[in-house]
C-alpha cells in the first residue's frame, strides 16, 4: 500500500433504556446507539521504519506503541485487531483518533473509539488490497469486533457486563444478557428521547464498584432491585416491540426509581429526571453508570420543546435529541 492511504471509520455513542448495573449481576438490560454523536479513527500507512503512531487529538497526545503504558487502551485494542487480523503489529502506520461523545457521562466513549479503531484497522488490512496474505480473517463481524472492544473495556470499567461494546458494534437496538448471545429487537413505532448531561463526569468503573460493595454488604436487597430491574428490562422489550409508548414511559420511572434505591442518582440527575417530567416527558431515568453523566427522557414532537426548556432551566449542559428507531 502506498505511503499516506488513508482509511476512516466511524462509531457511534449509546445509551441504556433499561437495566444499567442489574445487567453486570446477569439480568436482561436494554441499550440503542445514538448517532448524533461519534468516535472517529483513521488510518494512513506510515513512511518505513516508522513503527505504530497513535494519535489522541482530543487529549492532544501522541505516542508510538513501545512508549505506551501496557494498560493504554488503544494500544490494547491496536494490538488485539493487528494479531486478530493476523498481520502482527511490525506495521508503519498513523493512528488518529477524535471523539464528539462527552467522556464519563454513560454515552459509551471508550467503546466507541476502539470500536473506530478495530473498523478502520480492518479496512486498511482489507483483503482485498491484501491478497498475499491469504490467511486474513475478514471481514471483521460485529460480533468479531465486540468481543475484541470487550477486552479492552475492560481496561476502562474493570468488569464492564459488555453492553456497551455490543450496542456500539451492531449500531441496533439490543435486548443484552450477559454471556449470552444478544438479541437484535425491532421498534413498533420510533420514539424521540432526549438525553441531557449534568456536565458530571463519572467514570462507570467507580460507580459499578460502589454498587458491588453495596452488594456484598445487602446481597438480599440488591438481588431483589436488580430482579425487579430485570422484569422492567422485559417489560420494556415488549412495550417497545409492540409500539405501547406510554408503557415505556412509565417503565423507565420505575427502573428510576429502582437506580435511586440502588444509591446511584444524584441530586444533579433528580433534578434533571423531575424537570423532564415537569415538561411532560412520558418518563425519565438516569441512564448509564450514574452519579453524574446523562439523564434520557421520553418525549414526542408535541413535548419536545417544553422538555428541553425545562432541562435547560434545571442546568442541562447538553442535550441531545434521537430517534429510537
Ligand atoms: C455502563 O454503560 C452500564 C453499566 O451497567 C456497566 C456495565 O454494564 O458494564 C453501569
Amino acid at each position: 500500500m502506498e505511503v499516506g492511504s488513508l482509511k476512516i471509520a466511524y462509531a457511534p455513542g449509546k445509551v441504556i433504556l433499561f437495566g444499567e448495573h442489574a445487567v453486570v449481576y446477569s439480568q436482561p438490560a436494554i441499550a440503542v446507539p445514538v448517532t448524533q454523536v461519534k468516535a472517529r479513527a483513521a488510518v494512513e500507512t506510515g513512511l518505513e521504519g516508522q513503527g505504530i503512531t497513535i494519535v489522541a487529538e482530543d487529549l492532544e497526545q501522541s505516542y508510538t506503541l513501545e512508549q505506551a503504558p501496557p494498560d493504554d487502551a488503544l494500544r490494547a485494542i491496536v494490538v488485539s485487531t493487528l494479531e486478530h487480523i493476523g498481520v502482527g503489529t511490525r506495521q508503519d502506520l498513523t493512528i488518529t483518533v477524535s471523539s464528539t461523545i462527552p467522556i464519563a457521562r454513560g454515552l459509551g466513549s471508550g467503546a466507541a473509539i476502539s470500536t473506530a479503531v478495530v473498523r478502520a484497522l480492518g479496512q486498511h488490512f482489507d483483503r482485498a488490497q491484501y491478497k498475499h496474505f491469504e490467511h486474513l480473517v475478514h471481514p471483521l463481524s460485529p460480533q468479531t469486533i465486540a468481543d475484541l472492544v470487550y477486552e479492552t473495556e475492560k481496561i476502562h470499567h474493570g468488569t464492564p457486563s459488555g453492553i456497551d461494546n455490543t450496542v456500539i458494534a451492531f449500531e441496533k437496538p439490543v435486548y443484552f444478557v450477559r454471556d449470552r448471545k444478544i438479541e437484535i429487537f425491532s421498534v413498533k413505532n420510533p420514539f424521540l428521547l432526549a438525553i441531557a448531561d449534568t456536565g458530571i463526569a463519572s467514570p462507570t468503573k467507580i460507580a459499578v464498584s460502589h454498587v458491588h460493595r453495596a452488594w456484598e454488604r445487602e446481597r438480599e436487597k440488591y438481588d431483589e432491585i436488580f430482579d425487579e430491574i430485570g422484569t422492567i428490562a422485559e417489560m420494556g422489550r415488549q412495550a417497545i416491540e409492540r409500539g405501547e409508548i406510554e408503557a415505556v414511559g412509565r417503565l423507565m420511572n420505575e427502573n428510576h426509581r429502582l437506580l435511586q434505591l440502588m444509591g446511584v442518582s444524584s441530586p444533579e440527575l433528580e433534578g434533571l429526571v423531575e424537570a423532564a417530567r415537569e415538561g411532560g416527558a412520558l418518563g425519565a431515568k438516569l441512564s448509564g453508570a450514574g452519579r453524574g453523566g446523562n439523564i434520557i427522557a421520553l418525549i414526542t414532537q408535541e413535548t419536545r420543546s417544553r422538555v428541553e426548556l425545562m432541562l435547560r432551566l434545571a442546568g442541562a449542559k447538553d442535550i441531545i435529541v434521537t430517534e429510537v428507531s
